[in-house]
C-alpha cells in the first residue's frame, strides 16, 4: 500500500447501462467525446466504463490530467495501450521497445525538434505553401481538409525525410504513407496481425519504406555533402553504448514522427480557417497582425514567426475546442492512487483534453469561440493541466513546437494571398469521431477570394513597447525538470542562463541572474514548448 493509498480508498464509481460481453461500447462507440462528457456530469472526475472486457477508468479536469501525467511509466504503462502501432514503426521501436531503449530512442527525436533546425523547416514549409496555392487563381473553392492533409504531409516529408523523398519519391512515398496509415484500422487494436487485405497493405508498405530508407542510408554515406534533415540526425545519432540506429529502426522513428504531426496539424489547420471564418471580427484581429507584420512580400522567417500574440491566441482556443486527440489512455501497471480512490493495476486509466477543455467553472462559456480568454488579464489556462492539447509533464508532445512553427507558417502565407468564406451553413462543419484522430467531418468546403496588394505598417517593437519598468537588481529562474525535455530552446535564447548538453539535459548556470538578463531569461520562459521555466521576479 502506498503512502498515499488508505485501506478507506474506493473503487470508481462505474457507469450504468453495461452489456453482457461489449459493455458500454455501443454508447461510447457512437460518440466517445459525449459519452464521456455524460460519464462526467454523472459520476465527477473518476468514474468507470467497460469496452468489451476492458475496463476503463476516465479522470477529467487538471487535477485528474495530472495524476494521468505525472504517473511514473512503471505506473502507467504507455507502451501496452499502445499495440495497434508495432506493425507501423516496427518491433523494438519506441512503444514496443524495453524502457531504457524507448527513452534513448525518444531523446534522439529531441534534436530533431529543436530550436536551430526548426530555422530550417519555416524556409521548407514557406515554399510549400507558396507552391501549394500557385495555381489557386483570384477566387475558387477547394475542401481544406483535403488540401491541409496534402500540404502538411509535404511539409513535414520534407522537413523530417529530406529531399529524396519529397521529389524523387513522392508518388511511391504518398502511396506507401497511406498504406500504413490505414492500418491503425479499430479491427487491429484488437488482433494487430490479422490476415486481411488492410493489414497485409499494411505490412508490404513498412517492408518497402525501411528498403527505400536504407537506400538512401547508402547514398548518402557515399555522399560528402552532409543534408541538414531529420533523416540525417537519425543516421548521425548513437546509443549510448555508442551503436547506430539500425535502417529498422530508423524507419519506424521517422514515420512515428510524421504519424504525431500530420493529421493533428492538418485537422487544426483546417479548423483555424473554419473557426475565423464563423468569427469575421477574429478574422479581421488575425489579418490586421499579420499584415502589420508581413505586409505583401514581407519575409516569412523563424524569428518573425516566434512571436504572433493574436494569431497564437487563436491556435490555442482552436486547439480547446478541437483537440485532435479527444482521449488518451495508458494501461495500469501498479495501482495508482487518486484522492478517495485507488485505480487498480491491470484497468485501462485515460483522460480526454476534448472533455477537460468544456469545463465551464474553468473556461467559462466554453462553447463559445473566444481566444481572448488565454490574454494576459483572463488567462483561463492559470491552472496548471487544464488545457492539456498537447499532453502534458513527461509525456507532453515533443512536436508541440514544430507544430506552433507549421501552422503560423502556413498561416503567415495563405491569409496575406486570400480570404475565405464558408460555402456550407457554418453549423454544418463539425468533428468525426469516426477517426482516430478527430478532424473536420468532411466535405469541408471553403471559398477563397484573393486579396489585393497590402501596406505593411511600420511597427514599434513590441518587445521594447511592453518592457515594464524594473528596479531589482535579481530574478529567479525556476525549472520543473519533471517536464523538461531537453529542446534546448531556452539555451539559444539565454546561453548565459542555460546549458544543454548532446542528450538534452537542462543545466542552470545561474539561478538568480542579474536583471541585465532578464529579457532573454523571458523569452527562454516563452519559448520553452513544455513551459519548465518560471521567470520571479521579486
Ligand atoms: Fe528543457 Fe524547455 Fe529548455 S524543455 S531544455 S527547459 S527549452
Amino acid at each position: 500500500m502506498t503512502a498515499q493509498q488508505t485501506s478507506t480508498s474506493k473503487e470508481p464509481q462505474k457507469m450504468p447501462g453495461a452489456l453482457p460481453l461489449i459493455g458500454n461500447m455501443l454508447k461510447f462507440g457512437k460518440n466517445p467525446y459525449e459519452y464521456m462528457s455524460l460519464l462526467r456530469s454523472k459520476l465527477g472526475e473518476i468514474g468507470e466504463f467497460r469496452l468489451f472486457h476492458q475496463q476503463m477508468i476516465l479522470l477529467t479536469g487538471p487535477e485528474g490530467n495530472e495524476a494521468f501525467f505525472r504517473a511514473p511509466d512503471d505506473q502507467l504503462d504507455q507502451n501496452e495501450a499502445y499495440k495497434v502501432m508495432t506493425p507501423i514503426f516496427g518491433k523494438g521501436v519506441v512503444f514496443d521497445a524495453p524502457p531504457h531503449i524507448k527513452d534513448q530512442q525518444l531523446k534522439m527525436l529531441m534534436p530533431v525538434l529543436r530550436d536551430k533546425p526548426m530555422r530550417t523547416y519555416s524556409q521548407i514549409i514557406v515554399q510549400e505553401v507558396e507552391e501549394a496555392i500557385k495555381d489557386w487563381g483570384d477566387k475558387g473553392e477547394v475542401d481544406l481538409l483535403e488540401f491541409m492533409k496534402q500540404l502538411t504531409i509535404y511539409t513535414s516529408s520534407h522537413c523530417l525525410l529530406g529531399d529524396e523523398f519529397r521529389y524523387e519519391l513522392n508518388e511511391e512515398f504518398s502511396h506507401l504513407y497511406h498504406d500504413l496509415e490505414n492500418g491503425m484500422h479499430p479491427l487491429a487494436f484488437i488482433f494487430p496481425y490479422l490476415p486481411i487485405p488492410i493489414l497485409r497493405r499494411r505490412d508490404k508498405a513498412r517492408v518497402r519504406l525501411q528498403e527505400l530508407v536504407t537506400e538512401i542510408i547508402e547514398k548518402r554515406a557515399k555522399k560528402e555533402e552532409k543534408s541538414d534533415d531529420a533523416f540525417q540526425m537519425l543516421i548521425d545519432t548513437r546509443y549510448e553504448d555508442g551503436s547506430a540506429l539500425s535502417p529498422h529502426e530508423i524507419t519506424g522513428l521517422l514515420i512515428g514522427t510524421l504519424f504525431a504531426g500530420h493529421h493533428t496539424t492538418a485537422g487544426t489547420a483546417t479548423w483555424i480557417t473554419l473557426e475565423l471564418a464563423r468569427n469575421p471580427k477574429e478574422m479581421e484581429r488575425v489579418l490586421a497582425e499579420f499584415d502589420e507584420l508581413y505586409g505583401h512580400e514581407g519575409e516569412v522567417t523563424f524569428q518573425s514567426l516566434r512571436e504572433i500574440p493574436i494569431f497564437e491566441r487563436v491556435i490555442k482556443e482552436v486547439l480547446r475546442l478541437h483537440p485532435p486527440l479527444i482521449m488518451l489512455i495508458r494501461k495500469v501497471a501498479k495501482d495508482l492512487p487518486f484522492k478517495d480512490y485507488v485505480i487498480k493495476a491491470g484497468k485501462y486509466v485515460c483522460v480526454s483534453p476534448r472533455v477537460s477543455h468544456r469545463i465551464p467553472e474553468i473556461f467559462p462559456n466554453p462553447e463559445v469561440f473566444d481566444p481572448d480568454r488565454f490574454t494576459e488579464e483572463r488567462q483561463e489556462d492559470a491552472i496548471p493541466f487544464s488545457w492539456v492539447a498537447f499532453g502534458g509533464g513527461r509525456h507532453k508532445c515533443s512536436g508541440n513546437a514544430f507544430a506552433m512553427l507549421q501552422l503560423k507558417a502556413i498561416y503567415a502565407i495563405l491569409l496575406r494571398r486570400y480570404k475565405f468564406e464558408l460555402v456550407d451553413p457554418p453549423e454544418s462543419y463539425q468533428d468525426d469521431y469516426k477517426q482516430m484522430v478527430v478532424q473536420p467531418g468532411s466535405p469541408c468546403r471553403v471559398r477563397y477570394i484573393k486579396r489585393g496588394t497590402i501596406q505593411q505598417a511600420a511597427s514599434a517593437d513590441k518587445n521594447e513597447a511592453s518592457e515594464t519598468a524594473n528596479d531589482q537588481t535579481h530574478f529567479k529562474v525556476e525549472v520543473d525538470y519533471d517536464l523538461c525535455q531537453g529542446h534546448a530552446n531556452c539555451m539559444a535564447e539565454a546561453p548565459e542562463i542555460f546549458q544543454v548538453d548532446d542528450k538534452g539535459t537542462l543545466t542552470v548556470l545561474q539561478e538568480t541572474p542579474d536583471n541585465a538578463l532578464l529579457k532573454k531569461a523571458q523569452a527562454a520562459a516563452r519559448y520553452c514548448p513544455t513551459g519548465a521555466i518560471k521567470i520571479k521576479q521579486k
